[in-house]
């Protein structure tokens, strides 16, 4: 078994927040075994829980949609998110959010990616605490003790405003620049 077999193990029955006691699954990671692009979401919604794999309901297909735009080999990019179970009626917990901190953070050192990219404001201040808003820092490149990371919004806004659907076409083009010296690890 390898480490990241024996993690997976242990993250499918976790049991640290209340959130264990209503999910049907718990939603760990889709994507290659050594991918350079990781993609933060936030929680699983209905289809994730239903599927045990982050991003398939309509979010997740706008993201795959980027993701083929931006050119990535499917080796090249996983998907994850900031809480492992679905969180009744899409309440933020806190509580949940800290319990679940330590699975993202093992996550991210097994799978060793070279650019962490989270989606919208709640993954963007577990990834780099203390930074500006959201709608002010997608679509820029910030140092972190994780490494790099490029904001996105969540792609679950798109759909809630043109604005932020334009938004999310200029920044996903902005990486699309970027990404060639990170698939060749020269960041
Ligand atoms: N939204 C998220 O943040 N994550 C998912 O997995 C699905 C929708």
């Amino acid at each position: 078994m390898t480490d990241w077999d024996d993690a997976v193990a242990q993250m499918r029955v976790c049991r640290r927040c209340p959130l264990a006691g209503s999910r049907r699954h718990v939603v760990v990671y889709r994507g290659g075994s050594r991918p350079s692009v990781l993609f933060v979401g936030e929680a699983p919604g209905k289809s994730e829980d239903e599927t045990g794999l982050p991003f398939v309901g309509r979010a997740g297909k706008i993201l795959d949609r980027a993701i083929a735009e931006l050119g990535l080999r499917e080796e090249d990019w996983g998907v994850t998110n900031e809480f492992m179970c679905r969180p009744p009626g899409n309440v933020y917990d806190r509580h949940a959010a800290s319990a679940c901190r330590p699975w993202l953070d093992l996550k991210i050192r097994l799978l060793g990616p070279r650019l962490l990219v989270p989606l919208g404001a709640h993954p963007l201040r577990a990834l780099l605490p203390g930074t500006g808003p959201i709608l002010t820092v997608a679509g820029t490149l910030h140092a972190s003790e994780r490494g790099p990371v490029f904001p996105l919004l969540h792609p679950a806004a798109t759909v809630r405003r043109i604005a932020y659907a334009e938004r999310w076409n200029h920044d996903v083009a902005q990486l699309r620049e970027l990404l060639p010296r990170f698939l060749r690890g020269e960041h």
